[in-house]
């Protein structure tokens, strides 16, 4: 399936937007590429590794571990003292991302957690600056309000493939058996936007981002 831009405009960015990865990175690329785990395309890794920067979080939570890739963006964007709290429901991958942790020298910087991550977040008490949602599709609107309830005030919720290939943008996209996902993708993207509580864009870059800030006490 294609990505949501004209291949020229993500072959054009892709050419003039250098994301450098470390050679961890780049073996965690390519170990993807070779077994199909969907990691952050490079786009989407420069806008994430932006908008960490921009924020300067102490602490981010991830839902969507996998081998470990974003987790590393994410902490290669953050100063030595941010922490990373990532979960993921699968043991195999999860144990990849921990050597991969461990080869790139983050370990004591990452708590790597293994369950479903609605049970996970829903058990969490601490308050993020930062959460990065990437887990399953389908299921993002409900994470939403754990999300929240665990956001400071003027954190950023950010969350990765939100347009699913151009399908919730456009009937005529759709494929049968994504159906379910694009409808509760619309939904989630609709109760995202209007959230009284949340200010939101989307960049349709990659597969789409959604970015949310948690208004504070003193924000209209
Ligand atoms: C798109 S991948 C994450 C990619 C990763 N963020 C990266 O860019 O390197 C989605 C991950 O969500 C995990 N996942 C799927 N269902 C889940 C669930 N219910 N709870 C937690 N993680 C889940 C999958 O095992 C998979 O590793």
């Amino acid at each position: 399936m294609e990505y949501i831009n004209k291949k020229y405009i993500d072959e054009y960015l892709a050419d003039l937007i250098d994301f450098p990865e470390t050679p961890v990175m780049a073996e965690i690329r390519k170990a993807a590429e070779e077994k199909n785990y969907p990691i952050l395309r490079p786009l989407a890794a420069s806008l994430l590794n932006i908008m960490v920067r921009m924020k300067n979080p102490y602490s981010v939570l991830e839902i969507g571990t996998s081998i470990g890739y974003s987790g590393m963006v994410i902490l290669g964007a953050m100063e030595a003292k941010g922490r990373l709290t990532t979960v993921d429901s699968d043991e195999d991958v999860l144990r990849l991302a921990k050597e991969n942790f461990r080869k790139q020298g983050v370990s004591d910087r990452v708590l790597l957690i293994c369950g479903d991550g609605r049970d996970v977040l829903h058990h969490l008490e601490d308050a993020f600056d930062m959460i990065f949602l990437d887990g399953p599709k389908a299921q993002y609107l409900l994470y939403l309000p754990d999300c929240i309830r665990l956001l400071k005030n003027n954190g950023i919720l950010i969350c990765d493939n939100v347009l699913f290939y151009g399908m919730v943008a456009k009937d005529s996209l759709i494929q049968k058996r994504k159906i379910t996902i694009v409808k509760r993708l619309r939904k989630f993207l609709r109760i995202l936007t209007e959230h009284p509580i949340l200010d939101t864009t989307i960049i349709p870059i990659g597969d789409g981002i959604s970015v949310s800030i948690k208004k504070g006490s003193d924000m209209m």
